[in-house]
Order: structure tokens, then C-alpha cells, then sequence
């Protein structure tokens, strides 16, 4: 997609933070430009800095393997991070690193218009669940502006602690139940306008008031119905 390579070489000429001072490479993102699902990581590390490529060390070693394990490979998804450039030392990103970089993950979202947003990890489940606990948001469906959130753990989680590797994997397991109870890709024509009732569960966390909470082992929808516990909200 044009726009996606344009926006690419705006992040590979960004200059707008002390990061651009210090990186190797910028890493803009990369995968399928029509994605259902978005993963949005922390920020490049040490291999991704050097190549140009988001998660291409070993907790994109990991992601490939947890994504194989639904029956999705990296070009069938897209991958992303919160910032495009390399903190130095792996330092967790500045607030003022994270508010230059946001607008690039907004078009992004906007451009890609995944089904599904997957933020990977505590600091990318800021952007939708400011100061939320990723261990008690991870793994559950819930609209926010719109979309579906699915956090779950950052994948170097299960490499720094072996003992989140079966979290980790069954919580890939539910999303993929979650996309199978998605249906079909989206059709090329308009969907049909529903009217929906409301969701039965309060969100987990009032942070945002649209936030719906989609438990991920409702049945599936049939392909043309809004997902399980659909609201009154916009259809992704
Ligand atoms: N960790 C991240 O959060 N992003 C990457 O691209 C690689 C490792």
C-alpha cells in the first residue's frame, strides 16, 4: 500500500526525538498492509535497530512460533511498535519518546484498519488501557475507540520467565478463538447496519467508558454478525 511506504519513509527521515540521534536504523513496522491483526510491541531492540525489522531477535523467534501456532505466519499479520527507534541500552521508552512516536502508530491503525489490535506487553498496553495491569487485562477481548484490544504478555516475557510460556501460549490459543468467532475476512461491501443489544459485562477497568469486555470463549458469530458481545459501537 502507497500510504504504508510513504509512512515508512517518514519514520525512516524522523528526526523529532532524541532517539533518531542514536538509532541504526529506524523500524517502521512491516506485514500485510490489509492485516486483521495488528501486534504493536515496546520499541526495536538491539537485532531490530540493526536490520530495520521489527522482532527479528529472539522474542520475534518466539512470536513467530506463538503466531505458526494459530495458523498465522508474519505475512498474514501486521507488526509494529509503540516507538520506531531503538532506546539506547533497551531502556524502557521516554513519556516525551512515546507522545513523538504515537501519531505514526495512529495513522498506521487508521491506514491498516485491523479487526483485531494486539498490544504485546505493559508499555504498548498503555496506549489503550492507561496504567492497567497487563496481567489482569491480558487475554480478553475489549472495544476501545472502536476496535478490538487483546493484549497479552510481551513475548521476551516467556524468555526471561519460562514459567509464562504456557500462559502465553494458551492466551494465543484464545486469540485465535477469537478470530475463528470473527468469521470471514471483511467483505468488500458496506456490512449491513444492526442494531445490537448491550454488552452483558461491565468492563474490567473503567479507564475508558466504550471499553467492552469480550470474553473469548463465546461461540462463534456467524460471518456477517457482529462479533460476540457486539455493542451499539462502530463495526471494525
Ligand atoms: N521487542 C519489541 O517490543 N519490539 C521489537 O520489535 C523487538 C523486541
Amino acid at each position: 500500500m502507497v500510504e504504508l511506504a510513504a509512512l515508512a519513509d517518514r519514520v525512516r527521515a524522523c528526526t523529532t526525538c532524541a532517539l533518531a540521534a542514536t538509532r541504526t536504523n529506524a523500524v517502521p513496522g512491516e506485514g500485510s498492509p490489509t492485516a486483521r491483526v495488528l501486534f504493536v510491541g515496546e520499541g526495536p531492540g538491539y537485532n531490530e535497530d540493526r536490520q530495520g525489522r521489527p522482532f527479528v531477535g529472539a522474542a520475534g523467534s518466539f512470536l513467530n512460533q506463538m503466531l505458526a501456532s494459530i495458523g498465522l505466519s508474519r505475512e498474514d499479520v501486521y507488526i509494529a511498535n509503540m516507538v520506531k527507534c531503538r532506546p539506547p541500552e533497551n531502556r524502557d521508552p521516554l513519556p516525551e519518546e512515546l507522545a513523538a512516536c504515537a501519531h505514526f502508530l495512529d495513522e498506521q491503525i487508521a491506514l491498516i484498519a485491523p479487526r483485531v489490535i494486539v498490544p504485546l506487553g505493559r508499555h504498548a498496553l498503555s496506549r489503550w488501557f492507561p496504567g492497567g495491569s497487563i496481567s489482569r487485562l491480558r487475554a480478553k477481548a475489549r472495544r476501545v475507540e472502536g476496535r478490538l484490544i487483546f493484549p497479552l504478555y510481551h513475548p521476551a516475557a516467556a524468555l526471561h520467565n519460562g514459567g509464562l510460556r504456557a500462559t502465553i501460549e494458551a492466551d494465543f490459543r484464545a486469540l485465535g478463538d477469537l478470530l475463528a468467532s470473527l468469521g470471514a475476512p471483511e467483505p468488500s461491501t458496506p456490512q449491513r447496519a444492526t442494531t445490537h443489544p448491550p454488552p452483558t459485562e461491565p468492563p474490567a477497568e473503567a479507564h475508558r467508558p466504550s471499553t467492552t469486555h469480550l470474553p473469548p470463549t463465546e461461540p462463534p458469530a456467524e460471518a456477517d454478525q457482529p462479533p460476540p458481545g457486539g455493542s451499539q459501537l462502530p463495526m471494525f
